[in-house]
Order: structure tokens, then C-alpha cells, then sequence
């Protein structure tokens, strides 16, 4: 090859290498310029076409569509792609395009007073599908849909959306569509969690004030003892299951949680939030909770009675005392109805002895060393209180024969 040869092949393929970049660059300008959404609106018109015919399917609007709520503080442009949300007809048809599986929730939470986030998750005002479904860095509230629940390993994909409605539905005791939240307000009162913590402004000390919890951040919360994906959820149901396995010191008790039970419950925890959501998004207008009667009266007996020491202390975390109407979410003690004849029989002491000096139960010894601190005056009182809740006892049996 001569040199003259050889600098024509150059220049010619300079000059193709220089075509190919100029046609990459028009392509990546093309695509910028045609965004994710009018292929979705086009292909949306396609489907409509055959769905509900030409006519309608030609009105169906152009260009970036938004649900203003100002109360909210949102702007949602979900609709954008989601164009046939509201249009029965598209239950079959893929996402984005399907009518929404739940349209009657409309009917209580009409579009444009709530928008979607509000329930959903995501970022409103964003128009490209990963920041639209918050998968972004530093929009902290992601799409509750199957990538989330495949994470938390929940069955039902969106059963974190409960995490949401109960925000505003907080209050109620039970509310149609929310089966977690529903189990998970079942179990704050089968297990008296309201007797170590202040739930809604009222409730026990000995653990901290759960009425925010959803407010809390990672950085909050203590990891040293925990293994895994790190993420609140996981925290809570990791804490659940083993109180202790997470917060060595904890008096909280293994309650025997059931997988479901502490998917229940972590949502619950979640969704206490301090969103200042207006008056009128609060159903009922009552910021108050909203208890069964019975479940009212149980509470302010067991918190105000004759009891309210096993209570306040969180002997109630391990013992039930029946005499008193306390029923222990795990019974790891005895009754302590019984104690003061128990004692005798299991150490071979008074109860006076057992309360003083309780080194023949590991268990005891531990609590009233590390946990349980009393003075000499409160270990008087309280066996003064099991003496009393013995008599009360055999007293009701009396009166029963
Ligand atoms: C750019 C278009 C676009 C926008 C904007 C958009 N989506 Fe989507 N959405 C899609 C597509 C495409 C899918 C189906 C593919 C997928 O899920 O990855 C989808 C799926 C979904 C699903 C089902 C997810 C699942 O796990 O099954 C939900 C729920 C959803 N979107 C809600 C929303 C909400 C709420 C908004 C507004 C915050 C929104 N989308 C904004 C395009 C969009
Ligand atoms: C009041 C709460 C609420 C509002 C507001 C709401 N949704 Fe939903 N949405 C739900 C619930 C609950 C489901 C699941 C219903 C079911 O599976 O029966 C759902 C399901 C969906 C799905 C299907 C998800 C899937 O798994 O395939 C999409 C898409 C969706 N919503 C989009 C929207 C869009 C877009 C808006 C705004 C126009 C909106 N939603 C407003 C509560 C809400
Ligand atoms: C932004 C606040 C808000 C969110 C989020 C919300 N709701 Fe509601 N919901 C309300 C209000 C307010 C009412 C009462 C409307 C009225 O007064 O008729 C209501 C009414 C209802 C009702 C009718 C009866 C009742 O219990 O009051 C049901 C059922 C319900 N919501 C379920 C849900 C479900 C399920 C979700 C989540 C998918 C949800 N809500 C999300 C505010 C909200
Ligand atoms: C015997 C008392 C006791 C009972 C009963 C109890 N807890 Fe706790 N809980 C505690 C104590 C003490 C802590 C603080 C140490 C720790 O994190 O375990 C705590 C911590 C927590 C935390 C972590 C809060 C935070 O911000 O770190 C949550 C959430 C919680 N409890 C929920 C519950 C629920 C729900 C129940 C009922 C199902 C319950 N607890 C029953 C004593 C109790
Ligand atoms: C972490 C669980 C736990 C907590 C919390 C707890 N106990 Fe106990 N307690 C036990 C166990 C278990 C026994 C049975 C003795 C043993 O196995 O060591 C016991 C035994 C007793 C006994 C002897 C009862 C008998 O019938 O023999 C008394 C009295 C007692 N506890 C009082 C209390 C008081 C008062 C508190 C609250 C200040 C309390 N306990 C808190 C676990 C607990």
C-alpha cells in the first residue's frame, strides 16, 4: 500500500466513525425530546381504540396532565401515564393503562381532592417513571407496590398502601380495606402494649412514647445488634419477634408474634405519622381514638386500679394477675394471685423474704437488680398489693359458692 493510499482509507474512515457519532448524538436528542409518557399516551389511544372506539379514544387529552390538591400540599401527575384510571373497561390491560382495581374509593376519596401520592407513595410532580415511583435518591417515600413488597417479603403487593391510610384513619378502631392495620389495632389491646407505652396520649412509661413512631428515622434506632437489610421495617419486625435479640436491655417481652402479626404491626408503627393533614381529611373530624367501650373501661381500670403498680412497673410483661384483671400478653411467671402461697411452696420462703431477697429465681433476682429498682417502702407496698390480691380472690370464690 502506497502512503497516498493509505491516508485516503484514514479520511474515509474518519469520516464514518464522524457520521456515526453525529447520528448517536441526533438519536439521544430525539429520545430526550419524545419522553417515556407520549409513548405511553400514544400507545394508551391504540388500546383505547379497540376498548371504547375511535371517537372516544381521540378525546382522551394530550400532553403532561396533573391533580392539583392544594390542601394536600401535592401535585400528581400520575396521569399522566396512567391514563386509563378512571375509565372502566381497561381492567385487563397492562399497567400503565389498566382502570384502577379499586374505583369505588373514589367515591369516599374523590381524585382531585386526594390525587394518588396521598395513598400510593411516589413522587407526584415527577414525569419519568423511576422518579414518578420515587425510586430515586433522596425522595424517601416510594411507590407501595410490588418492588416494596417483595422486599418486606409481604404476599398482598399492596398491602403497604394501609401504611398510608392510616394516617388519616388513625383514629378509627377498625376500617373497611385495611386488614393489617385492622390485626395490628387488634393486638395493641390483646396485648396491652398501651401498658408500657403512651399511645395516643394516654398509657404506661416504661417504654418510650409510640404515638410518633412513624416519625422516627434510621438513624434513631439502634443497629448494633441487628443483622440484615437495614431499613426501619426490618428493624420493627426484627424487634417484634425478640425484643431483647435487638435491645439487650429491653423489658419489652417475646410476644410469640405470628409472621403476619408483626407485618400487621410494623405497618401500624409506621403509620403514626405527625402529618398535619387539615381537619377534613381526618374522618370524623376527631383527632381522639376511638375505642370500643369496653376496651375504654378496661384500660382506665387496669391504669388507674388496684393493678396499675404491675402495670406501671411492666411486671404485667411476664405475670397475669387474675384477682386484678391483668392478663399477661406472654404468662412467662406465675399468676401472682397465687404469690404469696406460691413462694412458700416453690422457694421456701415468705413472700416478705422472696421480695427482699429473690436470689433463688434467677429470673426475679435480675429484674429487681437491674430493671426493677424499689425502695424499701414500694417492695412494702407491693406486698401489701399481692396479700391484697390474694384476699380479693378468695373472697370471689366465697362469694361463687
Ligand atoms: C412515565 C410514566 C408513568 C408515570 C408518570 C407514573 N407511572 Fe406508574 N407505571 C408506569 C408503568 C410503565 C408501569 C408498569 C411497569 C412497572 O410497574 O414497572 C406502572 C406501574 C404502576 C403501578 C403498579 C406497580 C406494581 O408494582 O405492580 C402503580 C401502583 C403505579 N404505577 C402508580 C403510579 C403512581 C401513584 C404514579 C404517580 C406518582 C405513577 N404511577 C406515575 C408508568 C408511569
Ligand atoms: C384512597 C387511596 C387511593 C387513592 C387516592 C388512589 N389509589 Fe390507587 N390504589 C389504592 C388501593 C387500595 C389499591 C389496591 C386495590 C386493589 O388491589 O383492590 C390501588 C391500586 C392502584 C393501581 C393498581 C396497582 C396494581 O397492583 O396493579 C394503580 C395503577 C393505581 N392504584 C393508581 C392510582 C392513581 C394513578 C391514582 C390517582 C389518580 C390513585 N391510584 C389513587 C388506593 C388509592
Ligand atoms: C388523606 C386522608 C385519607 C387517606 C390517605 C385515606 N382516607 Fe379513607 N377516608 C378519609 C376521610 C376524611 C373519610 C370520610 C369521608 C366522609 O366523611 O364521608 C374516609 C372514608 C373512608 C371509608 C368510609 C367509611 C369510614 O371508615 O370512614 C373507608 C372504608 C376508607 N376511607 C378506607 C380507606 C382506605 C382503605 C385507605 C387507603 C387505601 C384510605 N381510606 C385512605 C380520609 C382518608
Ligand atoms: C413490659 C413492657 C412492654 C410491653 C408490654 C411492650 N413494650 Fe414496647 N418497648 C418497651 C421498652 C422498655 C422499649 C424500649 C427498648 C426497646 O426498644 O426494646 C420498647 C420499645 C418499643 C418500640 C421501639 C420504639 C422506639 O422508638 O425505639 C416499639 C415500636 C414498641 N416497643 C412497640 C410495642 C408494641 C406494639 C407492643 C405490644 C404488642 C409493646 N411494645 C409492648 C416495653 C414494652
Ligand atoms: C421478664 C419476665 C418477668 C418480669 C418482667 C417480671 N417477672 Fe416476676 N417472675 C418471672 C418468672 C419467670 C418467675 C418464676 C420464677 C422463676 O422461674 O425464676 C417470676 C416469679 C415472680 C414471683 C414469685 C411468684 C411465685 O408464684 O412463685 C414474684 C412475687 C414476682 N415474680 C414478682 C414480680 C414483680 C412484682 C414484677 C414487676 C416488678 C415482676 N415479677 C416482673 C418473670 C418475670
Amino acid at each position: 500500500m502506497t502512503k497516498d493510499k493509505l491516508f485516503k482509507t484514514d479520511r474515509i474512515l474518519i469520516l464514518i466513525a464522524g457520521l456515526v457519532f453525529a447520528a448517536i448524538t441526533l438519536a439521544t436528542i430525539i429520545k430526550d425530546e419524545i419522553p417515556d409518557w407520549k409513548y405511553y399516551q400514544s400507545e394508551f389511544r391504540a388500546i383505547a381504540t379497540d376498548v371504547v372506539g375511535i371517537d372516544k379514544a381521540s378525546k382522551t387529552p394530550r400532553g403532561i396532565q396533573q391533580i392539583w390538591v392544594d390542601d394536600l400540599d401535592r401535585v400528581d401527575r400520575c396521569i399522566t401515564c396512567h391514563q386509563g384510571i378512571f375509565w372502566p373497561g381497561f381492567e385487563r390491560e397492562p399497567q400503565p393503562y389498566a382502570t384502577h382495581p379499586d374505583l369505588e374509593i373514589f367515591k369516599t376519596h374523590p381524585a382531585k381532592e386526594y390525587g394518588c401520592t396521598i395513598c400510593h407513595g411516589g413522587q407526584g410532580y415527577a414525569v419519568d417513571m423511576a422518579s414518578a415511583h420515587g425510586f430515586v435518591k433522596f425522595w424517601e417515600e416510594p411507590l407501595l407496590a410490588g418492588a416494596v413488597a417483595a422486599d418486606y417479603n409481604i404476599s398482598d403487593k399492596n398491602a403497604m398502601i394501609e401504611t398510608n391510610c392510616n394516617v388519616c384513619h388513625r383514629y378509627e378502631r377498625e376500617t373497611e380495606g385495611m386488614p393489617y392495620i385492622n390485626l395490628g389495632k387488634d393486638l395493641i389491646q390483646d396485648k396491652a402494649c398501651w401498658g408500657c407505652h403512651i399511645i395516643n396520649g394516654s398509657g404506661g412509661t416504661i417504654g418510650p412514647d409510640l404515638t410518633h413512631s412513624g416519625e422516627k428515622h434510621s438513624e434513631g434506632y439502634d443497629w448494633s445488634n441487628y443483622s440484615g437489610f437495614k431499613s426501619v421495617f426490618n428493624w420493627h419486625f426484627q424487634h417484634f419477634d425478640e425484643p431483647a435479640g435487638i435491645v439487650p436491655e429491653t423489658v419489652m417481652p417475646k410476644m410469640g408474634l405470628q409472621t403476619k402479626e408483626r407485618h400487621a404491626l410494623t405497618m401500624l408503627m409506621m403509620s403514626w405519622r405527625d402529618d398535619d393533614m387539615p381537619a377534613q381529611y381526618i374522618p370524623g373530624f376527631k383527632q381522639e381514638e376511638q375505642l370500643h367501650p369496653e376496651e375504654i373501661q378496661k384500660r382506665d381500670e387496669l391504669l388507674t386500679g388496684d393493678g396499675a403498680f404491675f402495670i406501671k412497673q411492666g411486671c404485667f410483661g411476664c405475670h397475669s394477675i387474675q384477682a386484678y384483671g391483668i392478663k399477661s400478653p406472654t404468662e412467662k411467671g406465675p399468676d401472682l394471685t397465687f404469690a404469696i402461697d406460691d413462694v412458700r411452696v416453690r422457694f421456701n420462703q415468705t413472700l416478705q423474704e422472696f421480695i427482699f431477697d429473690p436470689s433463688q429465681s434467677g429470673t426475679m433476682s435480675i429484674i429487681f437488680s437491674s430493671k426493677v429498682i424499689l425502695s424499701d417502702e414500694e417492695k412494702w407496698a407491693l406486698i401489701d398489693k399481692l396479700t391484697k390480691a390474694n384476699n380479693e380472690y378468695k373472697k370471689m370464690r366465697q362469694l361463687e359458692n
